[in-house]
Formats: C-alpha cells, structure tokens, sequence
C-alpha cells in the first residue's frame, strides 16, 4: 500500500529550481535513499514533504491525504518524521527533557506521560546496548 507518494514536486528560489517535477511513491516498510551531488536538492525535496518549505507546484500525498500545504507540526502528528545532518540538543533542558520535547510536539503527549516514556529504563538499557 502506498504511504507516501509526491506527483510532479518543483520548488524554485527565484529563478534557480532547486527541485524539478519529483514524481514517487513509497511503499509501507520500503527504505529508500536519496543521492545526487551537492546542490542536486536533497534536502530541500526532504524540507518538501517535512513541511519545513512550501513547494512551487505539485502535490505530496500521505496515508491517501493531500498534505501539500499541511503545516510541518501537523505532518509530524501524522507520523512524518526527520533528522538534520547537524543535531543541536536543548541545552537549557536536561537529557531526560530533550527527549520529551518530541514526545510533547509530535506525539502530543501530556508532560507527565512524556516525562515517564522518557524515564522508561528498558530505553536506557537498549541505548547502552546500542552503544557497546
Ligand atoms: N533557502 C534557499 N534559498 C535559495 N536557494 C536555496 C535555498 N535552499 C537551497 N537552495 C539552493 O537549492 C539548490 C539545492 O540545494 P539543496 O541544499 O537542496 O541540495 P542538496 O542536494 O541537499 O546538497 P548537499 O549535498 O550539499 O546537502 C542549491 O543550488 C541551493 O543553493
Ligand atoms: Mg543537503
């Protein structure tokens, strides 16, 4: 079943076209990369479909909702997702807060529920495994 899917996604900056006419689909489950050489406008078909730009034309579908011009906090409610090649924790907030601010913003939960999904030991001990 298609998930996520963009016909015909073009975003100009002035006159320089940064992405030009992307047409694909993404199946449940299917990976899929991105590669082209610097300047070839990954990130910005990324900023796309995470609602960070509005495009020029086209359209982004998700789960069969039009969400082209959805705002990105909305998406994120939606289950869209994404990292920055650069990671900047809060650092005003603890470790135990940085995780709860996507706990509150994108899953929309309540602080007390954020701060004991947070707390939950079996994701310190995955994260210790991880890192051995
Ligand atoms: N906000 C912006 N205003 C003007 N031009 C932009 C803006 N964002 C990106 N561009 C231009 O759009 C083109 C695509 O840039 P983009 O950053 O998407 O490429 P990229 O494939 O991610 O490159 P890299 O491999 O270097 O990360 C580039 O020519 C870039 O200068
Ligand atoms: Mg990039």
């Amino acid at each position: 079943m298609t998930k996520l899917k963009t016909t015909d996604l073009s975003r100009r900056f002035l006159g320089l076209v940064a992405v030009n006419k992307v047409s694909f689909s993404l199946d449940e489950g299917e990976i899929l990369g991105i590669i082209g050489p610097n300047g070839a406008g990954k990130t910005t078909f990324i900023n796309l479909v995470s609602g960070i730009i509005m495009p020029s034309e086209g359209k982004i579908e998700y789960k069969g909702h039009d969400i082209t011009y959805t705002p990105a906090h909305e998406r994120a409610r939606m289950g869209i997702g994404r990292t920055y090649q650069l990671i900047h924790p809060l650092e005003n907030l603890s470790l135990i807060e940085n995780v709860m601010v996507g706990s509150i913003f994108a899953r929309g939960n309540s602080l007390k529920v954020a701060r004991a999904k947070a707390e939950n030991r079996k994701s310190y001990s995955w994260t210790r495994s991880w890192r051995a």
